[in-house]
């Protein structure tokens, strides 16, 4: 099949083309304001500096977890491991405005240090961050948060996420 170009971003299928080609890893993001918490599939999830440790995520202004992030300044980052693809579909399948997703997918969690929010276990890595930057960005608003615990599993393969469907990483490629 050839190569596709153009400038047609105004059409939902080029678009979805052009995301399909990427390939990501799965966060679990989970958020706490009050009573009311939640947990969010996220693929546009990523550390953007080592030192300090900050991370961005990409959400949606219509997403609850967005309102959730807004309201209490901070969020976990539980990244999947290939083990956890139902729980990631689930977390980003249904809103918390109208499912209980923590019923529907017993999700691992455990007690955050140093935010309010619930992290998920048996993950490849968490963090648990303070928003340190809000940028609306087109359809999406990007958060940056600055970690403030970090927990990480060395045995633990990440989830991926490609073409909308899950993977497993595939075998390591010599550099030369
Ligand atoms: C694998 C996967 C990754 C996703 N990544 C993102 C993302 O990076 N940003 C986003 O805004 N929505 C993303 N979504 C969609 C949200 O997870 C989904 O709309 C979810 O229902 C929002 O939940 P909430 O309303 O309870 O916050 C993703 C969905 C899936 C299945």
């Amino acid at each position: 099949m050839p190569s596709i170009e153009g400038n047609q971003f105004d059409e939902r299928d080029f678009r979805r083309g052009a995301w399909h080609q990427t390939a990501t890893m799965v966060a679990l993001l989970t958020t706490r304001a009050g009573e009311r918490q939640n947990v969010m599939a996220c693929e546009w999830a990523m550390i953007v500096t080592l030192n300090p440790l900050r991370f961005v995520v990409s959400v949606g202004p219509h997403h609850a977890t967005h309102a959730l992030i807004e309201e209490s300044g901070e969020f976990g980052l539980s990244f999947c491991t290939d083990r956890q693809a139902r729980l990631a579909h689930i977390a980003g399948s249904y809103s918390l405005n109208d499912t209980d997703k923590w019923a529907l997918g017993k999700f691992p969690t455990y007690a955050a240090k140093t935010i309010a929010a619930q992290m998920i276990a048996d993950c490849t890595l968490n963090a648990e961050c303070k928003v340190i930057s809000t940028q609306p960005l087109g359809d999406h608003t990007v958060f940056t948060g600055e970690a403030q615990w970090a927990r990480y599993d060395p045995a633990l393969q990440p989830l991926l996420y490609s073409a909308g469907k899950y993977w497993s990483m595939g075998a390591q490629l010599p550099k030369e």
